[in-house]
C-alpha cells in the first residue's frame, strides 16, 4: 500500500513569527494513525528554523524550488546539496508558477529533478494543464510532455525516489477543485505512463493532487484509488486547515 502524503506548499507567504507559529501548530496537532505523512515547504529563509521546530515530529520539511546546478556563480540560486545540508528531505520541482512566471521549461525541470536526487532529496514533480489546454482536450498530451522530459533525462528508475503532483493550473488558487473523478482520470493516466515503463515502480509512486484542496473536499479526493495525497497551497497556511486535510488522510 502506498502511504498518503499531505504536503503544504506555503509559497511566498508568512513571516518569521507567523511561520514558526504555523509549523508549531501543525507539529502539535498531527493526528493519530498510520499510513500517512506530513510535509511542509516553507520559503527558503525559514527552512532551517522550521526543520529545527519539526525535528523529532512526524512533520517533514521540503523546499519549493532548487537550482539544477551543483554550485558556483548562480546568483540568487540555492543548490540541492544546501537543502540537504540543512535537513530538507523533499523539494518541489516544476510547479506551474515556476513554469509560467519564471519560464522554467520541462527540460530545466528535468535537470532540477535529477540534481535534487543526486543530492539525496526526493523531488516532487508537478505536472498539469491550463484551462485552455483542458478545453482543447490536450490534458494527457500536456502531462505526457512534462513527464516525458523527466523519463528521457532521468529514466523510469529515478521514480523509485520521487513523488508526482498533478496540479491542474485552473484549479490552483481559484477555489475550483477538480472533482475526484476528474482528478482520478488524470492520476490513472499518469500511473499508466509509469506502468508502461515499469509496473512495479508505477505501483509505488505517490501521485498527489493539488488545486484548491481543503478539509471539505479532501476525503472525496483521497478516496480515489490513484490519489495518494495532496499538495496544498492556501489551505496549508493555517494549522487547523492543514490538519483537517491530515485528519482526512488519517482516515483513509
Ligand atoms: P491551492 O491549494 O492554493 O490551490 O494551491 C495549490 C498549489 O499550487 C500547491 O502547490
Amino acid at each position: 500500500m502506498r502511504e498518503i502524503l499531505v504536503a503544504g506548499n506555503w509559497k511566498m507567504n508568512g513571516s518569521n513569527a507567523a511561520n514558526m507559529e504555523l509549523v508549531a501548530g501543525i507539529v502539535a496537532g498531527v493526528p493519530e494513525g498510520e499510513g500517512f505523512s506530513l510535509l511542509v515547504c516553507p520559503p527558503y529563509p525559514y527552512l532551517s528554523a522550521v526543520v529545527a521546530e519539526a525535528e523529532g515530529s512526524a512533520v517533514k520539511v521540503g523546499a519549493q524550488s532548487v537550482s539544477e546546478h551543483e554550485s558556483g556563480a548562480y546568483t540568487g540560486e540555492v543548490a540541492p546539496a544546501m537543502l540537504k545540508d540543512i535537513g530538507c528531505e523533499y523539494v518541489i520541482v516544476g510547479h506551474s508558477e515556476r513554469r509560467a512566471l519564471y519560464g522554467e521549461s520541462s527540460f530545466q525541470v528535468a535537470a532540477k529533478f535529477q540534481a535534487a536526487q543526486v543530492a539525496g532529496l526526493t523531488p516532487i514533480l508537478c505536472v498539469g494543464e491550463t484551462l485552455e489546454e483542458r478545453e482543447d482536450g490536450a490534458t494527457e498530451r500536456v502531462v505526457d510532455f512534462q513527464l516525458n522530459a523527466v523519463f528521457d533525462a532521468a529514466g523510469i528508475g529515478s521514480f523509485e525516489n520521487a513523488v508526482i503532483a498533478y496540479e491542474p493550473v485552473w484549479a490552483i488558487g481559484t477555489g475550483m477543485t477538480a472533482t475526484p473523478e476528474q482528478a482520478q482520470e488524470v492520476h490513472k493516466h499518469i500511473r499508466s505512463q509509469l506502468a508502461a515503463r515499469d509496473a512495479n515502480i508505477a505501483e509505488q509512486v505517490q501521485i498527489l493532487y493539488g488545486g484548491s484542496m481543503k478539509g471539505e473536499n479532501a476525503a472525496g479526493l483521497l478516496a480515489m484509488p490513484d490519489i495518494d495525497g495532496g499538495l496544498i497551497g492556501g489551505a496549508s497556511l493555517k494549522a487547523n486547515d492543514f490538519l483537517a486535510i491530515a485528519a482526512a488522510a488519517a482516515q483513509v
